[in-house]
């Protein structure tokens, strides 16, 4: 494990990268905010392994999965999107959660799960005993759906390989898959609904990983709470973590 603490100059290495990466892509131009520049630079300086120089068409990191997603239109949601939303946190995270796609407040500040029911998936990881920064929070596609509607399984299948980089470079001992369309992502169509294996291991690619209902859900269920609170108590048995006594109701 290396740590380096933050330069200057990092923030400059981080555009100059990714500004040539776009250009790689025939991308001329981009929009960048702070936030997104932030978490670009977070993935870059957790995957300084040789130095600086611009993300390579493939690998680079999680700086090169996010340059790559930042210039791609291989579905029709690179068309509509205002930012793409590659996910952020730690590098090497004991948790991934995996949701299924930006929506409005996402897609305008490029970063995964910051809206209403990101909030709750706050609430949820703190109850755990745990921040955002110790995790890595997904999506199954990058580019919010037009009006929120549930991503094609085109737009699906163009995703995933950037979803499949981010899981063999963060290696997270346990996956968390947040609603069905996570599901579905990661296993295929051929699985019963979310409702039937919610709390119920399964194993992708070797790692143990948790179906449970989307944050989003909860808002409009709340007495669902229990049960994704029970399958997070698997998780965190699962890691060998403690079980933080639930502070009051939520
Ligand atoms: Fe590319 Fe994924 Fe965005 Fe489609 S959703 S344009 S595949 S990054
Ligand atoms: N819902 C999702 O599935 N992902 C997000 O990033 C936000 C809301």
């Amino acid at each position: 494990m290396t740590h380096h603490p933050p330069k200057k100059k990092d923030i400059f290495d981080a555009v100059i990268d990714y500004v040539q990466y776009l250009q790689t892509e025939d991308t001329a131009s981009a929009e960048v905010s702070v936030e997104r520049l932030t978490a670009f630079r977070q993935a870059l300086s957790s995957n300084r392994s040789g130095g600086g120089g611009s993300a390579p068409a493939s690998g680079g990191g999680l700086a090169g999965v996010a340059a790559r997603v930042a210039a791609c239109r291989k579905c029709p949601l690179g068309q509509t999107r205002t930012n793409t939303v590659p996910g952020q946190g730690s590098a090497t995270p004991e948790i991934m959660f995996v949701g299924e796609g930006p929506g409005a407040d996402e897609d305008a500040q490029g970063l995964a799960f910051v809206g209403r029911a990101g909030q709750l998936l706050t609430k949820i990881i703190a109850a755990m005993g745990m921040t955002r920064d110790e995790v890595f929070i997904g999506n199954i596609v990058k580019c919010r759906p037009p009006g929120n509607r549930v991503p094609s399984p085109e737009e699906m299948e163009a995703c995933l390989p950037y979803l499949h980089e981010q899981i063999d470079l963060l290696k997270p001992k346990v996956i968390i898959c947040l609603g069905a369309t996570a599901v579905r992502g990661l296993f295929g169509g051929d699985l019963p609904g979310i409702t039937k294996i919610r709390g119920q291991w399964r194993s992708y690619q070797g790692i143990d990983t948790m179906p449970t209902y989307h944050p989003a859900f909860l808002l409009r269920n709340p007495p669902a709470k229990r049960d994704v609170w029970n399958d997070m108590k698997e998780v965190l048995r699962k890691l060998g973590r403690s079980v933080p006594e639930p502070k009051g109701k939520d």
